[in-house]
C-alpha cells in the first residue's frame, strides 16, 4: 500500500529562555528536545495516532507535518515528494493537501462569521479561480458531508448558535472543502462532552472510509485512540518509544511506559472501580528527565544500568516496534 507521509529522523529543539544573569554568566544554552529523532510512516487511507502525555511533543510534531514550523533536521516526504524545503507555490499546493482540525471548537471558529463563510474561507484563499457560485456549492457539499442538516439553515447560522459537537462538525467541513489527502487532528474531541465524542469519531471514521482520507490523530487518551486508529506511535519526551498496529500495541504493550499509560485508562468494568489501580510508574519531577539514554529511566520500574545509553528500535512481532533494552533490538 502507498505511503502518504514519511517522517525521517525529525528533530526540533527549542532554546530554553535564559535570564540576563545566566546570559552574562555565559551559561551554555539549554534546549527542550520537543521532537527528538522521530521516524514514522502513514499509509494512504489510514489513521496514525500519536499518543503521549502533556509536553511529550505531539503538537510540535503536528505543526512540523503541517509545515507551520520547520524541523531543525530530518525530512518530510509527502506523496513520494520531499516537502521539507517547499516554499512559495509548492508550499501553497501542499497546504491544500494537508488540513487541520483544531482541538477547541469554541475558539477555532470566528464568532462573527456564518457557517457558510467559515467553510468557504479556504476556497477563498486557495481557489481564487473558482466562481462564487462554485465555492458556495462546494461549501454546501462539505456541510452535507459532515451531516449538519438542514444544510441551508445551518449555513446561515453563527457558531454561537451551535453546540460543541456541531461546531466541531463545522470545523471538519472546513477541513474537507479543499479535498485534502491528509487531515491532522490535534485532540479533536478532548474539549467535547463525553457523550458527543463517539459521534464525532464515528463521523471521522466514515469520512475516512468514504473519501479515502488519511489522518494524523493526536491524543493523550488511549481509549479514544482505538476508535479511529490503524497504527499508533507512543511518544515520550520527544521520542517514539513504541509503534505499530494499534491492535498489537494496545493489546500487547511492550514498553513499560505504554503499559503504564494503559494502566491509567479509566476502568470500564464498574465492579472493578472499587479496587485500587496499580499504575506501573514512578513519579518524578519533570526536570529529572534525561537528555540522553532512555528518557523514561527515572520513572521505569525495570530500569537497568544499560538504560543510560540510547535504546535501539527492536521487538519480536511484525509491525510492532519498541525502543527498550528489555527487548532484543
Ligand atoms: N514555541 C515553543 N517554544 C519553546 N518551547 C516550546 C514551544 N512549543 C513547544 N515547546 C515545548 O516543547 C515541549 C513539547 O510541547 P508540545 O506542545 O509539542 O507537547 P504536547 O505533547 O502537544 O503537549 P499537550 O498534550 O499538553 O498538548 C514542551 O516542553 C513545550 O513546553
Ligand atoms: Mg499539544
Amino acid at each position: 500500500m502507498d505511503e502518504l507521509l514519511k517522517l525521517i529522523s525529525i528533530k526540533k529543539y527549542f532554546p530554553v529562555r535564559r535570564s540576563l544573569k545566566e546570559i552574562f554568566a555565559k551559561n551554555s544554552q539549554a534546549y527542550i528536545r520537543a521532537v527528538d529523532d522521530v521516524s514514522l510512516t502513514l499509509k494512504q487511507g489510514k489513521a496514525l495516532v500519536i499518543a503521549g502525555e502533556s509536553g511529550s511533543g505531539k503538537s510540535t510534531l503536528a505543526r512540523i507535518v503541517l509545515r507551520a514550523i520547520n524541523p531543525d533536521s530530518g525530512s518530510i516526504v509527502f506523496n513520494q515528494e520531499e516537502v521539507t524545503k517547499y516554499s512559495g507555490k509548492e508550499l501553497k499546493t501542499f497546504r491544500t493537501d494537508v488540513q487541520m482540525i483544531h482541538q477547541d471548537p469554541y475558539t477555532s471558529l470566528d464568532p462573527r462569521m456564518r457557517v457558510l463563510d467559515i467553510v468557504m474561507e479556504p476556497l477563498n484563499i486557495h481557489a481564487k479561480d473558482k466562481t462564487k457560485r462554485e465555492k458556495i456549492e462546494e461549501a454546501y457539499k462539505s456541510i452535507e458531508e459532515v451531516r449538519l442538516e438542514p444544510v441551508a439553515d445551518v449555513a446561515e447560522k453563527f457558531p454561537s448558535m451551535l453546540s460543541g459537537g456541531q461546531r466541531q462538525r463545522v470545523s471538519i467541513a472546513r477541513s474537507l472543502v479543499l479535498k485534502p489527502k491528509l487531515i491532522v487532528a490535534d485532540e479533536p474531541v478532548s474539549m467535547l462532552d463525553v457523550s458527543v465524542r463517539a459521534e464525532i469519531l464515528q463521523l471521522m471514521n466514515n469520512l475516512k472510509n468514504r473519501l479515502g482520507l488519511s489522518y494524523l490523530y493526536i491524543t493523550h487518551d488511549l481509549s479514544t485512540a482505538r476508535y479511529i486508529g490503524d497504527e499508533i506511535g507512543i511518544m515520550y519526551s520527544g521520542k517514539i518509544i513504541e509503534d505499530g498496529s494499534i491492535e498489537q500495541v494496545l493489546l500487547n504493550p511492550l514498553h513499560p511506559y505504554t503499559q503504564a499509560l494503559l494502566d491509567a485508562i479509566s476502568e470500564p468494568d464498574a465492579k472493578n472501580l472499587e479496587k485500587e489501580k496499580i499504575i506501573r510508574i514512578k513519579n518524578i519531577e519533570k526536570k529529572d528527565r534525561p537528555e540522553t539514554g532512555c528518557r523514561f529511566i527515572h520513572r521505569c520500574l525495570y530500569s537497568m544500568d544499560i538504560c543510560k545509553s540510547d535504546p535501539q528500535k527492536g521487538g519480536e512481532e511484525e509491525n510492532h516496534y519498541v525502543s527498550c533494552f528489555i527487548y532484543p533490538s
